[in-house]
């Protein structure tokens, strides 16, 4: 009895430890199909976020991630990544959301002509407007792969354009020193139909002329200039009357050339975006901790700026609805149309625990965001909800990074641990496809997308352990 015991005992360590050897290496097989990924999208200096006229561009926040996997295998080409996107900073610290594919006469130039503001680079082309703050974040998770000494250059080559990206964003975009920043397009935000923005664009900006177009149901005449809904399905993607919006906004900031005060004189669509703002305050916090490592001092109005960030996080939330909400920059009429947004507080990491537990809440909730493939970009309950459009309803990989990142610095190991081993599964199952449906996990969007593949090497290589003593390390030793 005793020997049947034993030997069943040790089949049984036997099977885990084939079972574990046979995940390693089919970890190790997926690892390596996400590196044939970013290598079939590898542009020379950037990765694109696929390899096709769909997206031929370099993106701010998408090169921050697709840096944060390549330093898992190449830490010199995701400096790289970095270093590219910084060409494209403006003089005045901005750095853009694009830099373009393409000579002068080419389409996408020709439809942001960055040449109209002074402020904009001779030697490439991009646009006028900027993406969430994602590059701090970046230079410290290369920086954590690098020895002491090379982690100190690689912050000093970086620091001055970090620091003229965090002034802009204060001096240009805080106006009336709230300490919230405040974004002129809904591409600023990276989610480029969230709910609450085509709301208020609906309400208040939307152009006579789209409608007049939309109601005579004229759209289909218009599709010829989307080059999005080529190679996918419309489905997928914003509705044409909403990327027609898009693009007249784009339109009223080239007219006033991308000039802030101009732009702020006259234009009422200005929200002080929740996502943004949440991931600016890591972004700072990281700032803060690179300018203490390499001695440098920051200066005392942005030291100033970024406190107050902190605390004005909190006019954001919603006691009524517990939820964190973006708002109207004049009137700060919060915007409550339900979205990821109000959780990306989570990942900003300065609410307090028990409002985190909320938010906690509300992802276990299977009415709201606890669906079998979690995290809806909105939730399943909401109207604007569509499992497979775009920033509608689908579920993103780097919103699931962003907020593993903030449940792990909360203690909520446990629900860090599922919601990435459930995103793991679901690429893992679907593809690297650009968002997947929150329902059955179904691929939608672009194949072989860029931050899907990098993101899922940061988590297969980035285990709980590990980031829970980066945790810990934060503070000392970036
Ligand atoms: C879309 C996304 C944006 C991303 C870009 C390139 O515009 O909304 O977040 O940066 O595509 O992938």
């Amino acid at each position: 009895m005793a020997a049947g015991l034993a030997i069943c005992y040790q089949l049984s360590v036997n099977d885990i430890y084939l079972s574990v050897m046979s995940m390693t290496s089919e970890n190790q097989d997926f690892i390596e199909a996400a590196k044939t990924v970013l290598s079939m999208n590898d542009k020379g200096a950037y990765t694109a976020p696929v390899n096709s006229s769909m997206y031929p561009h370099q993106w701010l926040w998408d090169s921050c991630f697709i840096a944060i996997g390549l330093r898992h295998y190449d830490i010199d080409r995701a400096k790289t990544e970095i270093f590219s996107l910084l060409r494209g900073q403006w003089a005045n610290g901005m750095m853009p959301n694009m830099i373009l594919a393409g000579s002068k006469t080419s389409n996408s130039v020709n439809i942001w002509r960055s040449w109209v503001n002074p402020n904009a680079p001779d030697d490439v082309f991009t646009s006028g407007i900027t993406q969430p703050p994602m590059l701090a974040e970046a230079i410290v998770r290369l920086g954590e792969e690098l020895s002491k000494p090379e982690r100190r250059s690689w912050y000093k080559s970086t620091f001055p354009a970090l620091l003229a990206y965090h002034e802009w964003l204060y001096n240009e975009r805080d106006p009336h020193n709230e300490g919230l920043v405040l974004l002129v397009h809904p591409w600023e935000t990276g989610l480029d139909n969230t709910p609450p923005w085509m709301h208020e664009l609906q309400d208040h900006q939307m152009p006579l002329w789209i409608k007049v177009v939309d109601t005579l149901r004229l759209t289909t005449a218009f599709n010829f200039l989307r080059n999005d809904t080529k190679s996918v399905s419309p489905k997928d993607r914003m509705t044409t009357p909403d990327a027609l919006a898009l693009y007249s906004a784009q339109r009223r900031l080239r007219r006033k050339n991308y000039d802030i005060k101009r732009i702020l004189t006259r234009t009422q669509f200005t929200i002080e975006d929740i996502t943004f703002n949440s991931i600016l305050i890591r972004a700072n916090q990281h700032l803060t901790n690179i300018a203490e490592l390499i001695n440098a001092e920051l200066p005392k109005k942005l030291t100033a700026s970024i406190q107050k960030t902190e605390k004005a996080l909190d006019q954001l939330w919603d006691p009524y609805a517990s939820q964190y909400f973006s708002r109207e920059f004049v009137s700060h009429r919060l915007l409550k149309q339900p979205s990821i947004g109000t959780l990306m507080p989570l990942y900003a990491g300065t609410i307090t625990k028990e409002r985190a537990q909320q938010l906690v809440q509300s992802i276990e909730n299977g009415q709201m965001f606890g669906t079998h493939f979690p995290i809806p970009s909105v939730p399943v309950n909401d109207q604007y909800f569509d499992y497979r459009r775009y920033w509608q309803g689908p579920t993103w990989v780097n919103t699931n990074w962003l907020i593993i990142d903030g449940l792990r610095r909360y203690g909520f190991d446990d629900h860090a641990e599922a919601l990435r081993e459930s995103t793991i599964d679901m690429v893992k199952q679907a593809g690297f496809y650009e968002y997947f449906s929150p329902l059955d996990g179904k691929p939608y969007g672009a194949p072989n997308f860029s931050w899907t593949a990098a993101l899922v090497i940061d988590l297969l290589e980035n285990t709980s352990k590990q980031t829970t003593k980066s945790r810990k390390n934060t503070r000392n030793d970036s």
